[in-house]
């Protein structure tokens, strides 16, 4: 099958290439005034950098970092390492980064590219199913520190993106299934043939060098570079629509339960849960009707997510929620849907409706 090429219009436009074995294209894609690359990649999954490098080393000066593993990379100390490194080895403006990893090296490389001399190429090889359907596309880049997540970061658009689906194939299973939240909110909030796709396919064929693999990444990748398209900045949508702010759908308990579990739950994990929750909310609020909230709970759960939680109270999230970034003041927001494709802005909800809610994430009755 041929490579997918899908375009990200704007200011800074440039391709999000979809298909197997595309390491070939890094070149290409860098362009031609590159001298230096960096490839920042996870140290603890060496044996993955290997074929990057032996597609960049006969055209660049290369220069390999191995970051530390998952969001242990997002730190100001790492950032620091990496830009003593690209100091002592005289990289330039006309230089360039290579994010080869998950959503934490996207993220963190993204930063290092984003900040040196005020901003050089970056070019993304995402190599989780998350990566590749959210932190890869749509320049935002950012670090951790002890007040949160993403606190420190800015946007700051890849000179392309390569998902090369034969990194899945030695992704492990929960990792895949965790990186099909995405997609399945991606179905929720705008296109209906993804959950559609999902609710006709047997769970267990969903690999990924499948045909529907392949035809759910790229819709969810468009869905992405639609929202982004349209307001890169998270500044807000027009007519009622959230804006970028719609791919947080799930994310305000998501992000709660990620920092009451000490973020060693898998961020899909929380973001399955914090979409269900997110539809019962609605579902009380009078927004969405109940046939939609049910889809719900049956779209995650049939690909393998957990739609239920039980591991802190109702008042530890809630205070969790409040220091959520969609946060304003001492309101609550939340992305809602008032059915499939149609987000809304949902803010203070009722105090009742969110703990009714909760209850039937903790396994209560719907
Ligand atoms: N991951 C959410 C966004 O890119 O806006």
């Amino acid at each position: 099958m041929s490579d997918t090429v899908l375009p990200v219009t704007g200011a800074s436009p440039y391709d999000v290439v979809v298909g197997r074995d595309l390491l070939d294209r890094l070149p290409g894609t860098l362009g031609d005034d590159v001298e230096r690359v960096a490839l920042l990649h996870s140290g603890a999954h060496p044996e993955l950098a290997q074929p990057a490098l032996d597609a960049l080393v006969a055209e660049y000066d290369v220069l390999v970092l191995g970051l530390p593993d998952g969001e242990d990379a997002k730190t100001a100390a790492t950032a620091a390492d990496c830009w003593e490194a690209l100091g002592e080895r005289g990289f330039t403006r006309s230089d360039a980064v290579v994010s080869l990893g998950g959503g934490a090296v996207t993220d963190l490389a993204g930063f290092v590219a984003a900040t040196w001399l005020r901003g050089v190429s970056v070019v993304h090889v995402p190599t989780t199913l998350l990566g590749m359907v959210d932190a890869a596309v749509g320049g935002k880049t950012g670090i951790n520190t002890s007040a949160g997540k993403n606190l420190v970061g800015s946007f700051h658009e890849p000179a392309g993106v390569l998902c090369d689906l034969a990194m899945l194939d030695s992704l492990p299973r929960d990792d895949f299934v965790a990186g099909l939240a995405e997609v399945v909110k991606c179905g929720f909030i705008a296109d209906p043939r993804i959950l559609e796709l999902v609710e006709r396919t047997e769970p267990s064929t969903l690999v990924p060098d499948s045909p529907v693999v392949r035809e759910l990444v790229e819709r969810a990748i468009r869905v992405k570079i639609d929202v982004v398209v349209a307001d890169l900045k998270e500044t807000g949508g027009t007519e009622g629509h959230p804006g970028r702010e719609v791919l947080n759908y799930g994310h305000t308990l998501a992000h709660a339960i990620e920092r009451a579990e000490g973020y060693r739950m898998r961020h899909g994990d929380a973001v399955a849960i914090g979409c269900v929750y997110a539809a019962e909310l609605a579902g009380r609020a009078g927004l969405l009707d109940p046939a939609t909230v049910a889809r719900h709970h049956a779209a995650f759960a049939r690909v393998g997510l957990p739609t239920t939680y039980a591991g802190a109270s109702f008042d530890d999230l809630h205070a969790g929620m409040r220091v959520d970034k969609k946060a304003r003041g001492s309101q609550l927001r939340f992305v809602a849907l008032r059915g499939v494709g149609d987000p809304v802005v949902l803010a203070g909800p009722d105090e009742a409706d969110l703990r009714a809610a909760y209850d039937v994430i903790t396994g209560g009755t719907p």
